[in-house]
Protein backbone atom coordinates (compact mmCIF):
# COMPACT_ATOMS: atom_id res chain seq x y z
CA UNK A 1 0.00 0.00 0.00
CA UNK A 2 0.84 3.17 -1.04
CA UNK A 3 2.96 5.18 2.37
CA UNK A 4 0.61 8.50 1.59
CA UNK A 5 -2.12 6.30 2.95
CA UNK A 6 0.03 5.29 5.40
CA UNK A 7 0.53 8.52 6.59
CA UNK A 8 -2.49 10.03 6.90
CA UNK A 9 -4.05 7.48 8.58
CA UNK A 10 -1.56 8.18 11.50
CA UNK A 11 -3.20 11.59 12.09
CA UNK A 12 -6.51 9.84 12.81
CA UNK A 13 -7.61 11.57 16.22
CA UNK A 14 -9.07 8.44 17.54
CA UNK A 15 -6.57 5.40 18.60
CA UNK A 16 -9.19 2.61 18.63
CA UNK A 17 -9.80 1.25 14.94
CA UNK A 18 -11.55 -1.33 13.37
CA UNK A 19 -10.12 -1.96 10.06
CA UNK A 20 -13.48 -3.28 8.38
CA UNK A 21 -12.94 -5.68 5.20
CA UNK A 22 -13.58 -9.00 3.25
CA UNK A 23 -11.81 -12.00 2.63
CA UNK A 24 -10.17 -10.85 -0.70
CA UNK A 25 -9.07 -7.08 0.59
CA UNK A 26 -8.35 -8.81 3.99
CA UNK A 27 -5.26 -10.94 3.46
CA UNK A 28 -4.42 -8.66 -0.09
CA UNK A 29 -3.77 -5.46 2.46
CA UNK A 30 -5.70 -5.85 5.62
CA UNK A 31 -3.36 -7.48 7.36
CA UNK A 32 -0.67 -5.37 6.41
CA UNK A 33 -2.77 -2.31 7.57
CA UNK A 34 -3.34 -3.58 10.98
CA UNK A 35 0.07 -4.51 11.49
CA UNK A 36 1.28 -0.91 10.63
CA UNK A 37 -1.21 1.01 12.69
CA UNK A 38 -0.32 -1.67 15.56
CA UNK A 39 3.43 -0.56 15.31
CA UNK A 40 2.59 2.89 15.69
CA UNK A 41 0.60 3.05 18.32
CA UNK A 42 -3.11 2.35 17.89
CA UNK A 43 -5.13 -0.37 18.56
CA UNK A 44 -6.05 -1.54 15.40
CA UNK A 45 -8.58 -4.80 15.51
CA UNK A 46 -9.31 -6.53 11.89
CA UNK A 47 -12.56 -7.34 11.14
CA UNK A 48 -13.42 -9.50 7.91
CA UNK A 49 -16.38 -10.56 5.81
CA UNK A 50 -16.81 -12.98 2.80
CA UNK A 51 -16.65 -10.87 -0.44
CA UNK A 52 -19.20 -10.70 -2.73
CA UNK A 53 -22.72 -8.71 -2.76
CA UNK A 54 -24.70 -11.47 -1.52
CA UNK A 55 -22.52 -11.15 1.79
CA UNK A 56 -23.95 -7.24 1.99
CA UNK A 57 -26.95 -8.42 4.50
CA UNK A 58 -28.30 -7.55 7.61
CA UNK A 59 -26.61 -10.46 9.34
CA UNK A 60 -22.94 -9.23 7.94
CA UNK A 61 -23.77 -5.87 9.56
CA UNK A 62 -24.84 -8.05 12.68
CA UNK A 63 -21.66 -10.12 12.62
CA UNK A 64 -19.53 -6.99 12.59
CA UNK A 65 -21.48 -5.20 15.01
CA UNK A 66 -21.00 -8.10 17.68
CA UNK A 67 -17.02 -8.56 16.85
CA UNK A 68 -16.78 -5.11 17.65
CA UNK A 69 -18.61 -5.25 21.10
CA UNK A 70 -16.48 -8.44 22.15
CA UNK A 71 -13.52 -5.82 21.46
CA UNK A 72 -15.03 -3.41 23.46
CA UNK A 73 -15.60 -0.22 20.57
CA UNK A 74 -16.92 2.86 22.21
CA UNK A 75 -17.43 6.03 20.80
CA UNK A 76 -14.01 6.40 21.16
CA UNK A 77 -13.59 3.98 18.16
CA UNK A 78 -13.54 4.33 13.73
CA UNK A 79 -14.02 2.37 11.42
CA UNK A 80 -11.45 2.04 8.58
CA UNK A 81 -13.57 0.60 5.85
CA UNK A 82 -10.85 -1.29 3.82
CA UNK A 83 -12.56 -2.66 0.36
CA UNK A 84 -14.64 -2.18 -2.67
CA UNK A 85 -18.18 -0.61 -2.80
CA UNK A 86 -19.54 -3.67 -0.61
CA UNK A 87 -17.54 -3.35 2.07
CA UNK A 88 -17.43 0.25 2.29
CA UNK A 89 -21.85 0.40 2.33
CA UNK A 90 -21.66 -2.45 4.67
CA UNK A 91 -18.95 -0.79 7.10
CA UNK A 92 -20.12 2.72 6.54
CA UNK A 93 -23.71 1.65 7.97
CA UNK A 94 -22.76 -0.13 10.90
CA UNK A 95 -20.57 3.07 10.84
CA UNK A 96 -23.86 5.14 11.27
CA UNK A 97 -25.79 3.07 13.86
CA UNK A 98 -23.02 1.85 16.33
CA UNK A 99 -23.46 3.49 19.62
CA UNK A 100 -25.12 5.98 17.32
CA UNK A 101 -22.94 6.78 14.99
CA UNK A 102 -19.08 6.69 15.17
CA UNK A 103 -16.38 8.25 12.32
CA UNK A 104 -15.48 6.40 9.34
CA UNK A 105 -12.62 6.59 6.91
CA UNK A 106 -13.53 5.02 3.90
CA UNK A 107 -10.53 3.39 1.51
CA UNK A 108 -11.69 2.52 -1.57
CA UNK A 109 -9.92 -0.42 -3.71
CA UNK A 110 -12.04 -0.94 -6.17
CA UNK A 111 -12.28 1.11 -9.65
CA UNK A 112 -15.92 1.53 -8.48
CA UNK A 113 -15.59 2.25 -4.79
CA UNK A 114 -12.75 4.72 -6.21
CA UNK A 115 -15.29 6.67 -8.47
CA UNK A 116 -18.36 6.22 -6.72
CA UNK A 117 -19.20 4.14 -3.89
CA UNK A 118 -16.65 6.31 -1.82
CA UNK A 119 -18.64 10.03 -2.40
CA UNK A 120 -21.73 11.23 -0.69
CA UNK A 121 -22.01 8.75 2.24
CA UNK A 122 -24.55 6.38 1.14
CA UNK A 123 -24.69 3.25 3.25
CA UNK A 124 -26.78 0.18 2.98
CA UNK A 125 -27.52 -3.49 3.12
CA UNK A 126 -29.63 -5.38 0.85
CA UNK A 127 -32.53 -7.50 1.93
CA UNK A 128 -34.53 -10.85 0.26
CA UNK A 129 -36.78 -7.71 -0.82
CA UNK A 130 -34.48 -5.88 -3.36
CA UNK A 131 -30.87 -3.68 -3.09
CA UNK A 132 -29.57 -1.48 -0.87
CA UNK A 133 -33.48 -0.99 0.81
CA UNK A 134 -32.11 -0.48 4.68
CA UNK A 135 -29.56 1.87 5.23
CA UNK A 136 -28.68 5.61 6.43
CA UNK A 137 -26.31 8.27 5.33
CA UNK A 138 -23.62 8.85 7.17
CA UNK A 139 -20.43 10.64 5.83
CA UNK A 140 -17.05 9.64 6.53
CA UNK A 141 -14.48 11.88 7.73
CA UNK A 142 -11.82 11.07 5.66
CA UNK A 143 -11.51 9.43 2.29
CA UNK A 144 -8.02 7.67 1.16
CA UNK A 145 -7.65 7.38 -2.42
CA UNK A 146 -4.88 4.96 -4.28
CA UNK A 147 -4.67 3.58 -7.77
CA UNK A 148 -1.96 1.32 -6.54
CA UNK A 149 -4.61 -0.87 -5.00
CA UNK A 150 -6.03 -1.09 -8.73
CA UNK A 151 -2.83 -3.10 -9.54
CA UNK A 152 -4.38 -6.88 -8.06
CA UNK A 153 -7.83 -5.87 -9.43
CA UNK A 154 -9.08 -8.10 -12.29
CA UNK A 155 -10.35 -6.94 -15.29
CA UNK A 156 -13.79 -7.76 -15.12
CA UNK A 157 -14.16 -5.58 -11.55
CA UNK A 158 -12.29 -2.94 -13.51
CA UNK A 159 -14.95 -2.68 -16.01
CA UNK A 160 -17.81 -2.31 -13.04
CA UNK A 161 -16.10 0.94 -12.60
CA UNK A 162 -16.14 2.26 -15.99
CA UNK A 163 -19.91 1.80 -16.12
CA UNK A 164 -20.45 4.18 -13.52
CA UNK A 165 -17.94 6.90 -15.06
CA UNK A 166 -19.82 6.40 -18.23
CA UNK A 167 -22.82 6.89 -16.63
CA UNK A 168 -21.39 10.45 -14.29
CA UNK A 169 -19.91 11.72 -18.16
CA UNK A 170 -23.64 10.15 -19.72
CA UNK A 171 -25.45 12.44 -17.01
CA UNK A 172 -23.39 15.49 -16.27
CA UNK A 173 -20.77 16.35 -18.82
CA UNK A 174 -20.91 15.37 -22.42
CA UNK A 175 -16.93 16.49 -23.17
CA UNK A 176 -16.07 13.95 -20.44
CA UNK A 177 -18.51 11.28 -22.19
CA UNK A 178 -16.20 11.87 -25.34
CA UNK A 179 -12.90 11.84 -23.50
CA UNK A 180 -14.56 8.03 -22.61
CA UNK A 181 -15.63 7.37 -26.19
CA UNK A 182 -11.79 8.26 -27.61
CA UNK A 183 -10.06 6.90 -24.43
CA UNK A 184 -8.02 9.80 -24.67
CA UNK A 185 -7.59 10.84 -20.40
CA UNK A 186 -5.73 8.63 -18.09
CA UNK A 187 -7.48 6.34 -15.76
CA UNK A 188 -6.46 8.94 -12.87
CA UNK A 189 -7.81 12.14 -14.90
CA UNK A 190 -10.94 9.29 -15.50
CA UNK A 191 -11.03 8.68 -11.77
CA UNK A 192 -10.43 12.92 -10.98
CA UNK A 193 -13.49 14.14 -13.34
CA UNK A 194 -15.84 11.48 -12.01
CA UNK A 195 -14.79 12.41 -8.15
CA UNK A 196 -15.50 16.05 -9.09
CA UNK A 197 -18.58 15.80 -10.66
CA UNK A 198 -20.37 13.23 -8.30
CA UNK A 199 -19.08 15.39 -5.14
CA UNK A 200 -20.84 18.48 -7.00
CA UNK A 201 -23.96 17.11 -7.42
CA UNK A 202 -23.97 15.64 -3.53
CA UNK A 203 -23.30 18.72 -2.07
CA UNK A 204 -26.55 20.56 -4.03
CA UNK A 205 -28.29 17.63 -2.96
CA UNK A 206 -27.03 15.50 0.09
CA UNK A 207 -30.35 13.80 0.89
CA UNK A 208 -31.69 13.13 -2.14
CA UNK A 209 -34.75 15.56 -2.37
CA UNK A 210 -34.11 15.89 -6.07
CA UNK A 211 -31.41 16.97 -8.42
CA UNK A 212 -28.97 13.85 -6.82
CA UNK A 213 -31.72 11.11 -8.18
CA UNK A 214 -29.82 12.12 -11.49
CA UNK A 215 -26.98 9.64 -10.23
CA UNK A 216 -29.15 6.59 -10.50
CA UNK A 217 -29.83 6.75 -13.98
CA UNK A 218 -29.52 2.99 -15.40
CA UNK A 219 -30.58 1.71 -11.82
CA UNK A 220 -34.10 1.56 -11.10
CA UNK A 221 -33.47 -1.40 -13.08
CA UNK A 222 -30.05 -1.72 -12.74
CA UNK A 223 -30.88 -2.86 -8.90
CA UNK A 224 -33.80 -4.99 -10.26
CA UNK A 225 -31.50 -7.18 -12.72
CA UNK A 226 -28.95 -7.41 -9.60
CA UNK A 227 -31.73 -8.89 -7.03
CA UNK A 228 -33.45 -11.09 -9.55
CA UNK A 229 -30.04 -12.89 -10.74
CA UNK A 230 -29.61 -13.50 -7.17
CA UNK A 231 -26.12 -10.61 -7.25
CA UNK A 232 -24.62 -12.96 -9.70
CA UNK A 233 -25.04 -10.54 -12.20
CA UNK A 234 -22.51 -7.73 -10.83
CA UNK A 235 -23.32 -4.24 -10.12
CA UNK A 236 -21.41 -2.58 -12.35
CA UNK A 237 -22.84 -4.68 -15.28
CA UNK A 238 -26.53 -4.47 -14.33
CA UNK A 239 -25.96 -0.50 -14.53
CA UNK A 240 -25.15 -0.92 -18.03
CA UNK A 241 -27.96 -2.67 -18.76
CA UNK A 242 -30.15 -0.59 -16.35
CA UNK A 243 -28.72 2.49 -18.81
CA UNK A 244 -29.87 0.92 -21.87
CA UNK A 245 -32.91 -0.53 -21.11
CA UNK A 246 -34.35 2.48 -19.49
CA UNK A 247 -33.23 4.36 -22.62
CA UNK A 248 -35.36 2.31 -24.42
CA UNK A 249 -38.20 3.10 -21.80
CA UNK A 250 -37.33 6.67 -22.94
CA UNK A 251 -38.17 6.07 -26.59
CA UNK A 252 -41.39 4.59 -25.91
CA UNK A 253 -42.26 7.20 -23.61
CA UNK A 254 -41.44 9.53 -26.39
CA UNK A 255 -37.90 11.39 -25.29
CA UNK A 256 -34.15 11.13 -26.05
CA UNK A 257 -32.50 8.27 -26.17
CA UNK A 258 -29.33 7.57 -25.91
CA UNK A 259 -29.35 3.92 -26.25
CA UNK A 260 -27.24 3.81 -29.58
CA UNK A 261 -24.34 5.59 -28.06
CA UNK A 262 -24.43 3.89 -24.72
CA UNK A 263 -23.94 0.46 -26.67
CA UNK A 264 -21.32 1.59 -28.33
CA UNK A 265 -19.22 2.69 -25.90
CA UNK A 266 -20.15 -0.27 -23.27
CA UNK A 267 -19.62 -2.91 -26.23
CA UNK A 268 -16.16 -0.52 -26.99
CA UNK A 269 -14.90 -0.82 -23.19
CA UNK A 270 -16.25 -4.99 -23.72
CA UNK A 271 -18.87 -4.71 -20.81
CA UNK A 272 -20.72 -8.03 -20.53
CA UNK A 273 -24.15 -7.28 -21.93
CA UNK A 274 -25.66 -10.63 -22.00
CA UNK A 275 -28.21 -12.00 -19.60
CA UNK A 276 -29.44 -15.89 -19.33
CA UNK A 277 -32.76 -15.00 -17.65
CA UNK A 278 -36.30 -13.89 -18.42
CA UNK A 279 -37.06 -10.23 -17.48
CA UNK A 280 -41.13 -11.07 -16.71
CA UNK A 281 -40.79 -9.66 -13.29
CA UNK A 282 -38.71 -6.72 -13.78
CA UNK A 283 -41.53 -4.16 -13.47
CA UNK A 284 -42.49 -5.94 -9.98
CA UNK A 285 -38.74 -5.64 -9.24
CA UNK A 286 -38.31 -2.13 -10.36
CA UNK A 287 -41.61 -1.30 -7.97
CA UNK A 288 -39.16 -1.67 -4.89
CA UNK A 289 -36.50 0.80 -6.03
CA UNK A 290 -36.41 3.51 -3.67
CA UNK A 291 -37.63 6.32 -5.97
CA UNK A 292 -40.85 4.54 -6.33
CA UNK A 293 -44.00 6.60 -5.47
CA UNK A 294 -47.04 5.10 -4.71
CA UNK A 295 -45.39 2.09 -5.93
CA UNK A 296 -44.85 3.44 -9.48
CA UNK A 297 -40.90 3.16 -10.47
CA UNK A 298 -39.92 6.02 -11.65
CA UNK A 299 -36.72 6.24 -13.99
CA UNK A 300 -34.23 8.75 -14.92
CA UNK A 301 -34.28 10.13 -18.21
CA UNK A 302 -31.58 11.85 -20.54
CA UNK A 303 -32.36 15.23 -22.05
CA UNK A 304 -29.12 14.39 -24.33
CA UNK A 305 -25.71 12.98 -23.75
CA UNK A 306 -24.32 15.65 -20.90
CA UNK A 307 -28.02 16.42 -19.36
CA UNK A 308 -31.10 15.04 -17.81
CA UNK A 309 -34.81 15.90 -17.91
CA UNK A 310 -35.93 18.07 -14.71
CA UNK A 311 -39.55 17.20 -14.64
CA UNK A 312 -40.38 20.19 -11.77
CA UNK A 313 -37.21 19.53 -9.89
CA UNK A 314 -38.14 15.86 -9.30
CA UNK A 315 -35.46 14.59 -12.02
CA UNK A 316 -36.87 10.88 -12.16
CA UNK A 317 -40.10 10.09 -14.53
CA UNK A 318 -42.81 7.08 -13.71
CA UNK A 319 -42.89 4.27 -15.91
CA UNK A 320 -45.92 1.97 -16.15
CA UNK A 321 -45.99 -1.89 -16.57
CA UNK A 322 -46.64 -0.92 -20.44
CA UNK A 323 -43.54 0.73 -21.21
CA UNK A 324 -41.74 -2.51 -19.30
CA UNK A 325 -43.90 -4.82 -20.95
CA UNK A 326 -41.58 -5.11 -24.25
CA UNK A 327 -38.70 -5.63 -22.10
CA UNK A 328 -40.37 -8.04 -20.19
CA UNK A 329 -40.62 -10.23 -23.34
CA UNK A 330 -37.21 -10.51 -23.31
CA UNK A 331 -35.74 -13.97 -22.56
CA UNK A 332 -32.29 -15.02 -23.02
CA UNK A 333 -28.52 -13.45 -23.98
CA UNK A 334 -30.84 -11.45 -26.68
CA UNK A 335 -29.69 -8.39 -25.11
CA UNK A 336 -30.55 -5.66 -26.11
CA UNK A 337 -33.32 -5.99 -27.86
N1 LIG B 1 -22.83 4.07 -1.56
C1 LIG B 1 -22.83 4.44 -2.82
O1 LIG B 1 -22.99 5.63 -3.14
C2 LIG B 1 -22.61 3.42 -3.89
C3 LIG B 1 -22.39 3.84 -5.21
C4 LIG B 1 -22.16 2.87 -6.18
C5 LIG B 1 -22.16 1.53 -5.84
N2 LIG B 1 -22.38 1.17 -4.56
C6 LIG B 1 -22.39 -0.24 -4.17
O2 LIG B 1 -21.10 -0.79 -4.42
C7 LIG B 1 -21.22 -2.19 -4.59
C8 LIG B 1 -20.35 -2.64 -5.75
O3 LIG B 1 -19.02 -2.31 -5.44
P1 LIG B 1 -17.78 -3.03 -6.14
O4 LIG B 1 -18.01 -3.12 -7.59
O5 LIG B 1 -16.56 -2.36 -5.64
O6 LIG B 1 -17.91 -4.54 -5.62
P2 LIG B 1 -17.22 -5.34 -4.42
O7 LIG B 1 -17.06 -4.52 -3.23
O8 LIG B 1 -17.99 -6.60 -4.30
O9 LIG B 1 -15.77 -5.68 -4.99
C9 LIG B 1 -15.67 -6.51 -6.11
C10 LIG B 1 -14.68 -7.66 -5.85
O10 LIG B 1 -13.35 -7.16 -5.90
C11 LIG B 1 -12.61 -7.58 -4.75
N3 LIG B 1 -11.60 -6.54 -4.51
C12 LIG B 1 -11.80 -5.31 -3.97
N4 LIG B 1 -10.66 -4.60 -4.05
C13 LIG B 1 -9.73 -5.39 -4.63
C14 LIG B 1 -8.37 -5.21 -5.00
N5 LIG B 1 -7.75 -4.03 -4.84
N6 LIG B 1 -7.72 -6.24 -5.56
C15 LIG B 1 -8.36 -7.42 -5.79
N7 LIG B 1 -9.65 -7.65 -5.49
C16 LIG B 1 -10.32 -6.64 -4.91
C17 LIG B 1 -13.67 -7.72 -3.68
O11 LIG B 1 -13.22 -8.59 -2.66
C18 LIG B 1 -14.83 -8.31 -4.48
O12 LIG B 1 -14.66 -9.70 -4.62
C19 LIG B 1 -22.69 -2.48 -4.80
O13 LIG B 1 -23.21 -3.08 -3.65
C20 LIG B 1 -23.29 -1.12 -4.99
O14 LIG B 1 -24.63 -1.06 -4.55
C21 LIG B 1 -22.60 2.07 -3.58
Amino acid sequence: MAPSIYQKLLKCRQKNLFIVTDSTVGPLYGEELSLFLQENGFKATLIQFPAGEVFKTRATKEYIEDEMLKAGAGRDSCIVALGGGVVLDVAGFVAATYARGIPLILIPTTLLAMCDASIGGKTAVNTPYGKNLIGSYHMPELVLRDVSFLETLSEEELKNGYVEMIKHAAILDKNYFELLEKRSCSLEEAIEISVMLKSKVVALDPQESGLRRILNFGHTVGHAIESMSNYTVSHGRAVAIGMLLESQMADSLGFYSAYDRLKTIFESYEIDLSLDFPLDTLYEHMCLDKKSDTFVPRIVILEEIGTTQKFDNVYCYPCTRLNCQKLQMVKTKALPL
